[in-house]
C-alpha cells in the first residue's frame, strides 16, 4: 500500500467557540488555542483541524461566512492566526483549515450584490429561480427543517439554500464562482496552512433539472440532500479543484460528504490522488436514527454498527483511505450515546470506545474534550439551546406535528443535539454557553497528572498507532460471527496480527470458541483498559493481542 504522512496522522478537532478563551469575554479565541497547543502535542497529535475561524454573522456558528480572508472578531486577528500557524508548525504539528463554500453567509459581499437586481455582475453567483405557481420552484425540504427557497422581495425569484436561509448556496456550475474558490484556497496554501476539511462537500454540483423530490407521508418537504449530493458534475468540479489547488501542495484534505456511499466514497478519496485524501462518511451516525431521522431516542444493536463499520474498512482497502471518527461537533458525546456515562463505567467504556476506533484503519480524529471523556448534558428546554438545528426541529416535531412531548424532546435533544458544552477552565469570565456541571470530576488537569485516566490512555494508543505499522497499514477483518454485544477484529501484516475484543456491554462475556485459540496463544497485550487480565471478558473491556 502506498505511503502518506496524512495516513499516518491523528487530527484534533477544535470547535473555537467553545475550546479556550484566553481574554475572560466567554468566547473562545485564537490565542486561547495558543495556549492549549502543548496540551494537543502531549497527547501526540500531529494535526490540529479548526471549525471556521473567518468572519461571520453566526446565524450557524461560523458555518455562514461572509469573508474567507478575514478573522471573526470575536477569536482575533490575522496576525493572531500568523502566530497560531507559526506555533503550531515549531511543535511538529500541522494545521488544517474549514472549507465551506457550499455556500456563504447572505453578508458576503458576493450574496449583496447578487440579490440587489437581476443583472447584477454577481446574479449567478448563486441559484435564483422563478416561482411556480406562485410557490417554491421545487418541495425540497432544508437540512435544518422547513423549504429550502427563500423568496426575495427586491427582484420576485426565490434563491436555494440547503441550511439556514442566511447560507444561500454558491452556484457551482458558474466558473467564475469556481475560480474566486480556488483562488481563496491558493491565497490560504500560500500561507502555509496544511489541509482543508470540506464541509458539505457532496452538496456542491447541483442536478441538472429541478423538479420535485418523493415525500414522506405527513411531511412537507423533500430532503434536499437526497436530491442534490453527488450530484452530476461532483467529481469534475473536485478534480479541477485538485489540479488547480490541491496537487501544487502537500495537504491532508478530508470531504464532509453527506449522503455519500461507499461506491461514491471510492471515487471522492481514490488512491490514485485525484480529488481528496478521504471522506467523512455518516452511515455509522445513522444507525440509532429512524423515520424521524437522528431525533429519537432509539438504542443502538451493535451489530449494525459493525456491519457498517466492516463494510467501509474491507470496501475501501487497498483503493482509498478511511477516516475515523465517533464525535465531532455536529455529533453527541460518544460515551453518552454508545458507552455508559452513569458513574463506574464512563471511563472504562469511554477508552473501550476510544481502543475500538483507534485500532481500525483509517486516520483517527479526536474532537476536543473526547479524550477526557466529556459527557451529553441535559437541557430542560430549547431556552437554554443555542443551535439553530434544535430549534427549528423543536418547532418542527413538538408544535406543529406533535410527534413528541415536550420532555421527551428535550431528552432526545439531550442525546442527539449538536450544542455542546464547554470544557471547565474555559474562560475566566462568563462562557457563551453553559458549561457541564459535572466538570468537577470531567476536566483536563486533573487527567494529564492522572497515569489511568482517559486522556492518557488516549495517548497510549496514538503512541502505538506511531509504533506499530500494522494499525496505520494493515488488512482489516472483523469477525462478525461472535458475540452481538462484542466487536472484535484482527489486523494483519505481513509480520504482525492483533486481534482487538470489545465489549459494548456491563456484561462479563466468555471468549467466542472461534477466538479462543489466539487468545490463548497471545504474544502479549498492547493495550487495554483493566489494568489485570481475566478468563473472561469484563463489562466495557477493551483489550488487543499481539497474535500470530
Ligand atoms: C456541516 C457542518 C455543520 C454546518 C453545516 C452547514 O454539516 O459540519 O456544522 O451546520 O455543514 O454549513
Amino acid at each position: 500500500m502506498q505511503k502518506a504522512w496524512w495516513k499516518e496522522a491523528v487530527v484534533y478537532q477544535i470547535y473555537p467557540r467553545s475550546f479556550m478563551d484566553s481574554n475572560g469575554d466567554g468566547i473562545g479565541d485564537l490565542q486561547g488555542i495558543i495556549k492549549k497547543l502543548d496540551y494537543i502535542k502531549n497527547l501526540g497529535i500531529t494535526v490540529i483541524w479548526v471549525s471556521p475561524i473567518y468572519k461571520s454573522p453566526n446565524k450557524d456558528n461560523g458555518y455562514d461566512i461572509s469573508d474567507y480572508q478575514d478573522i471573526m472578531d470575536e477569536f482575533g486577528t490575522m496576525e493572531d492566526f500568523d502566530e497560531l500557524l507559526k506555533e503550531i508548525h515549531q511543535r511538529g504539528m500541522k494545521l488544517v483549515m474549514d472549507l465551506v463554500v457550499n455556500h456563504t453567509s447572505d453578508q458576503h459581499k458576493w450574496f449583496l450584490e447578487s440579490r440587489k437586481s437581476k443583472d447584477n455582475k454577481y446574479r449567478d453567483y448563486y441559484i435564483w429561480k422563478d416561482p411556480v405557481d406562485g410557490h417554491e420552484p421545487t418541495n425540497w425540504g432544508s437540512y435544518f427543517s422547513g423549504s429550502a427557497w427563500q423568496f426575495d422581495e427586491t427582484t420576485g425569484q426565490y434563491y436555494l439554500h440547503q441550511f439556514v436561509p442566511e447560507q444561500p448556496d454558491l452556484n457551482w456550475d458558474n466558473p467564475v464562482v469556481r475560480k474566486e474558490v480556488f483562488d481563496m484556497m491558493t491565497w490560504w496554501c500560500e500561507k502555509g496552512i496544511d489541509g482543508f476539511r470540506m464541509d458539505v462537500i457532496s452538496l456542491i454540483s447541483k442536478p441538472e433539472e429541478y423538479k420535485d423530490g418523493p415525500v414522506k407521508e405527513g411531511e412537507k418537504y423533500s430532503f434536499c440532500g437526497a436530491v442534490t449530493a453527488n450530484g452530476p458534475h461532483e467529481h469534475e468540479y473536485l478534480q479541477e479543484m485538485n489540479q488547480k489547488v490541491l496537487s501544487r501542495y502537500n495537504l491532508l484534505t478530508v470531504g464532509e460528504t453527506s449522503c455519500v456511499t461507499l461506491e461514491e466514497a471510492k471515487k471522492y478519496a481514490r488512491s490514485d490522488g485525484k480529488e481528496l485524501s478521504m471522506v467523512f462518511q455518516f452511515e455509522h451516525m445513522d444507525v440509532d436514527s429512524d423515520e424521524h431521522g437522528k431525533w429519537t431516542d432509539k438504542k443502538l444493536y451493535l451489530p449494525d454498527l459493525k456491519e457498517v463499520l466492516n463494510r467501509w474498512q474491507k470496501g475501501l482497502e487497498e483503493v482509498a483511505w478511511n477516516s475515523l471518527f465517533w464525535d465531532n461537533h455536529d455529533q453527541p458525546r460518544v460515551v453518552s450515546r454508545w458507552g455508559n456515562d452513569s458513574g463506574e463505567y464512563r471511563e472504562l467504556s469511554a477508552k473501550m470506545l476510544a481502543t475500538c476506533l483507534h485500532m481500525m484503519q483509517g486516520t483517527p480524529y479526536v474532537y476536543q474534550g473526547e479524550e477526557l471523556g466529556m459527557t451529553n448534558m441535559h437541557f430542560s428546554d430549547v431556552s437554554e439551546c443555542d443551535d439553530i438545528e434544535e430549534k427549528n426541529i423543536y418547532i418542527d416535531l413538538v408544535t406543529d406535528t406533535k410527534v413528541y412531548t415536550h420532555d421527551q424532546m428535550m431528552d432526545i435533544i439531550s442525546k442527539k443535539g449538536r450544542d455542546d458544552s464547554e470544557n471547565a477552565g474555559f474562560t475566566t469570565g462568563t462562557p457563551w454557553f453553559a458549561v457541564n456541571p459535572n466538570y468537577k470530576t470531567i476536566n483536563a488537569a486533573a487527567q494529564v497528572e492522572d497515569p489511568d485516566s482517559i486522556y492518557n490512555y488516549y495517548r497510549k494508543l496514538i503512541e502505538l498507532r506511531k509504533e506499530e505499522e500494522v494499525i496505520v497499514y494493515g488488512t482489516f477483518d472483523g469477525l462478525e460471527d461472535a458475540d452481538e454485544n462484542l466487536y472484535i477484529y484482527t489486523r494483519s501484516s505481513e509480520n504482525k496480527k492483533i486481534l482487538v475484543i470489545c465489549n459494548f456491554t456491563e456484561k462479563e462475556l466468555d471468549v467466542p470458541a472461534s477466538i479462543a485459540d489466539m487468545v490463548k496463544e497471545n504474544r502479549g497485550i498492547l493495550i487495554g483498559n483493566y489494568k489485570d487480565i481475566s478468563e473472561k471478558i469484563r463489562p466495557y473491556e477493551a483489550v488487543v493481542y499481539l497474535t500470530k
